[in-house]
């Protein structure tokens, strides 16, 4: 299909809101400028505020000068672009704005010449899904099974029980091919790259088990506090807001198998697969491999950082986690035995997200000294480069190792610009890719492996930790590590080996 010529309508309930200024509108924006939009299309932002359209307008245009990655807009380019912008003044809640929408979609059919694709998304706060939905469906607003799509944000439901009942009235509305779930990370380009990198290269695949694996660590360190969003934050924390999503995608993608073929179903297939293999936790392992903490005042780069309870809308006895380590197993062939280690955090020394697979050392040593074990970096953010850790013998008349790297990154091996994650998610909702999207049984099964955790937390009985702003986290993370050589790797001083020049005889 070839989706540029297809047209458009695109619905963003919520559109005067802070997602839409950010990051939607950019996005559409970078994707039209560069020429990724149908000629025919428009979008529709829907919010309860009374703004005229060109205060909207002008709203939207400072979003994209401050946030769009291909910087101030220009002129020619902005008033192109605002032709297809229009504000509409609703109630989701009321009738009367879904007949409007319906007039409005059906004259833009017309004026197109054509039925077009209908993208509603939901850019707002949980308590508005389900009237928006009911709303849509009663009024057969997307009604094209094929055409029509619904983007739901995030949190999808606040535990296994509220997701379960999400996708339930979502699937009373609409067909489940027609539900994207959006999650962010899947559409970072590091992380579309993992299944390249892992099945379009044979290399690897034979090491990636447990025979070669000896563990993997998948860090999301963000620098930024809780800002302006401690309402949401305290009522989620980290193991929601990071944990249940983010970390638990990367996870799957790099554990699945080979999918059967490159198709959104077969993928998602696979990588629900192998979350239901995360073996369950329960008190005992909630107790041992899990910690949980708090940042209390500290600095990050330089500049005084307040403790989260002092940060607007925290309680000032909160109990809600910042940051979370975790260990968990995997039960399957291909992963029994491997430790997988994650985490995340606010307010941490720097922003960082990677995942690293450390592999076993060789059974048979023919030198003398200690070798570094061999490590593959995939840095997600803010650098983007995949790395390979591995020994190799210092120029000169004596046998001497030092470890070394082989690296590719993004800026030394590409001239394209990186898009944003919006950018190429908001495409493939346009086209009906759901392949970046979340299935429904996928965030179910996500929400059962933390599900444990939550219950053994709200007992009360494991106790919250406290670290410092713009420091790496709790001293008690590193209690994780049974092992003596094992140890958090992303963090600067542990990522790459010290290099040790290593005599050999
Ligand atoms: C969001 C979380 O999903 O992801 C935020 O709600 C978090 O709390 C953000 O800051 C991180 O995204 P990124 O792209 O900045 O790593």
């Amino acid at each position: 299909m070839n989706f540029k010529h297809t047209p458009a309508n695109i619905v963003i309930f919520g559109g005067g809101g802070d997602l839409s200024w950010r990051k939607l509108v950019p996005a559409f924006y970078n994707l039209f400028i560069n020429g990724y939009l149908p000629d025919q299309f428009t979008i529709f932002s829907i919010d309860f505020q009374n703004l005229t359209e060109a205060a909207y307008k002008k709203h939207i245009l400072q979003g994209i000068n401050l946030f769009s990655r291909s910087g101030k807009a220009k002129a020619a380019d902005w008033k192109n672009f605002s032709k297809h912008l229009r504000f509409i003044q609703g109630d989701f809640t009321s009738d009367a704005l879904y007949l409007q929408l319906i007039q409005t979609l059906d004259s833009n059919d017309k004026a197109f010449n054509t039925r077009a694709t209908r993208l509603f998304y939901y850019s707002v706060a949980p308590r508005f899904i389900e009237t928006i939905s009911t709303n849509i469906s009663k009024h057969n607003i997307a009604n094209n099974r094929k055409q029509d799509r619904i983007i739901v944000e995030k949190p999808f439901g606040t535990d296994l029980a509220s997701a379960q009942q999400l996708n339930k009235l979502l699937r009373s509305h609409f067909y489940e091919d027609q539900i994207y779930r959006i999650d962010h990370y899947l559409g970072k380009e590091v992380v579309q790259n993992i299944l390249a990198f892992r099945f379009a290269n044979y290399i690897f695949e034979p090491l990636w088990s447990n025979k070669f694996i000896d563990q993997i660590q998948i860090s999301v360190a963000e620098s930024v506090s809780v800002g302006t969003r401690g309402g949401y934050y305290d009522k989620s924390g980290a193991l929601r807001d990071m944990v249940q999503n983010h970390l638990l995608q990367l996870l799957s993608l790099v554990t699945m198998d080979c999918p059967k073929n490159y198709d959104a179903e077969e993928i998602r297939k696979a990588k629900v697969k192998v979350l239901k293999k995360v073996r369950r936790f329960n008190a005992i392992s909630v107790a041992q491999n899990v910690v949980k903490a708090q940042y209390v005042a500290g600095e990050i780069d330089g500049k005084p950082q307040a403790a989260y309870r002092d940060e607007p809308d925290v309680a000032k006895n909160s109990q809600t986690e910042t940051y979370v380590a975790l260990k968990l197993f995997i039960d399957n062939n291909r992963w029994k035995g491997v430790p997988f280690y994650l985490r995340t955090g606010k307010c941490m020394a720097k922003k960082s997200s990677e995942i690293i697979i450390q592999f076993k050392d060789g059974p048979h040593k023919i030198f003398k000294d200690d070798i570094e074990p061999n490590r593959l970096v995939i840095s997600i953010q803010p650098e983007r480069e995949i790395s390979l850790l591995f020994e190799g013998k210092i120029p000169g008349l004596e046998m001497k190792l030092r470890p070394l790297e082989m690296d590719f990154t993004y800026q030394g091996s590409f001239e394209e610009e990186t898009p944003e994650a919006y950018e190429t998610l908001l495409l493939d909702a346009l086209e009906g890719d759901a392949t970046l999207f979340i299935r429904g049984d996928q965030v179910e099964t996500a929400w059962s492996i933390v599900m444990p955790i939550l219950d053994e937390w709200a007992k009360g009985k494991n106790s919250m930790k406290k670290y410092k702003a713009g420091s790496w986290g709790p001293k008690a993370a590193e209690g994780l590590f049974t092992q003596s050589a094992y140890k958090w790797l992303s963090l600067p001083e542990n990522k790459k080996p010290t290099v040790i020049i290593k005599s050999t005889k």
